[in-house]
């Protein structure tokens, strides 16, 4: 052992400032939310890795709390209050078992392309809609936008609460697919001036999310570095390089507050059904009834999401509510899902379990903010070739052979 090295290592205040990294490590969040799934402690990374390295997403998300501030990272991990729905998001998909293909098929074998409201895809993954994309990274909603047409042409849905406005990002990209999604305001001139602007640059397609009408994360805006109730994340990379502006603003007090959203009704979304011309989704469905009502009001598809556990604590997993509201729908509108998705077993799952399509929260944004568009681009990647594996093993060759009959799903 050198001078220096021995120096190094018997030198007290070296030995505690490593003693409480260490802990600090152990106690952080990644290694919490990393605990219930990643193959890889975040002790075991060494390193950054290169892009060309990833090769799970779980490798994306050591990276992205690396790169940006400690506030921009808690507003994306978290969950609501105890974040029992948040980890349960994720446990939910190991109580479902693959059953293995009589016979396994080789992935060449492999075709999941199908078309679903209008939408032809090769693969039934897509992007859900999520916030604040440039606190992320710079390239921001329209570098997600761009992976996502980059791989093999995933529809993404952009969130109301973006950086860079709609009006920006549809036309940065040619060839993609953009669904708007919407966070249904109060007044219905405003509604209205949305609905308008989606339609001016070619997203007829609407979601309309409908959960987090009483919390928003109260846990995050409260008790972390959030600056309070109602802030927002910022300085991120993107915030520096100074951020497009935001959609017209509901106020803090409107969006978070005591009363939150919980003026939405039916009447609210009858109103908004005439205003949308083209077709219109609904968000943050967990309940049957919930979906039948949506049917009768009009919906063209639901998507089945807890919001990846933000927006109420101690509800069931997304994947526990799906076969019901599946049984229930039976067929008369597409179902998407999400909620926890960071495998292409777990794409598997959710179709299995009869989604039509899921979509990709957490993992995207981990691709995004380790590595920009391309990062993301290969987090879609990795899903999509995971989930033909996948496929592959259970012995299936097309998207309607991942059905019931592939899985044993034990919720009790
Ligand atoms: C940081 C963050 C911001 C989000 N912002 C929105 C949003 O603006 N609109 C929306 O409908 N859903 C939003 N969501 C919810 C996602 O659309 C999706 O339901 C959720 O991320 C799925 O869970 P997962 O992240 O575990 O995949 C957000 C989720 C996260 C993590």
């Amino acid at each position: 052992m050198g001078d220096i090295e021995r120096a190094w290592l018997t030198n007290p205040s070296r030995r505690k400032a490593l003693a409480r990294m260490a802990g600090l490590v152990a106690g952080s969040p990644v290694a919490a939310a990393m605990a219930q799934i990643d193959p890889h402690p975040l002790g075991e990374h060494r390193r950054a890795l290169s892009l060309a390295e990833i090769q799970t997403i779980f490798d994306f998300e050591p990276l992205f709390f690396g790169n940006v501030s400690r506030t921009i990272y808690d507003y994306s991990a978290h969950g609501d209050g105890t974040e029992w729905s948040l980890r349960r998001n994720r446990q939910a998909f190991d109580w479902v078992d693959i059953i293995p293909g009589r016979p396994a098929v080789a992935v060449s074998q492999v075709d999941l392309s199908s078309e679903m409201l209008g939408l032809k895809m090769k693969f039934p993954i897509v992007i859900a809609p999520s916030s604040l994309q440039v606190n992320l990274h710079p390239d921001g909603e329209i570098g997600m936008y761009r992976a996502a047409t980059a791989a093999s042409n995933t529809m993404m849905m952009l969130s109301a609460n973006n950086q860079t406005p709609v009006t920006q990002v549809a036309p940065a990209v040619t060839g993609g697919t953009l669904w708007a999604q919407y966070y249904a305001h109060e007044d219905l001139a405003t509604t209205q001036q949305w609905v308008n602007t989606f339609n001016s640059v070619g997203c007829d397609t609407v979601v309309v999310t409908v959960d987090q009408q009483a919390a928003y994360y109260p846990r995050t805006l409260h008790d972390r570095n959030f600056g309070g109730r109602g802030g927002r994340g910022a300085g991120g990379r993107g915030a520096a390089a100074g951020a497009a502006a935001a959609p017209p603003a509901l106020t803090g007090a409107a969006r978070y507050g005591v009363n939150g959203r919980i003026w939405y009704t039916w009447q609210h979304f009858d109103a908004l059904r005439k205003m949308v011309k083209g077709q219109l989704l609904i968000k943050g469905i967990m309940d049957p009834e919930d979906a039948l009502l949506s049917i009768q009001h009009g919906a063209d598809g639901i998507v089945v999401s807890n919001h990846g556990g933000r927006s109420m604590d101690f509800g069931p997993s997304s994947l526990e509510a799906l076969p019901e509201i599946v049984a229930a729908v039976n067929g008369r509108v597409p179902i998407l899902f999400d909620s926890g998705i960071r495998r292409g077993a777990d794409c598997f799952k959710a179709l299995a379990l009869g989604a039509n399509a899921v979509c990709l929260g957490r993992a995207a944004r981990w691709g995004l903010a380790a590595f920009g568009s391309a990062g993301a681009q290969r987090a879609m990647e990795i899903l999509q070739q995971e989930l033909v594996q996948t496929a592959a093993t259970a012995g299936c060759t097309k998207l309607s052979d991942i059905n019931k009959t592939k899985i044993r799903a034990d919720f009790a």
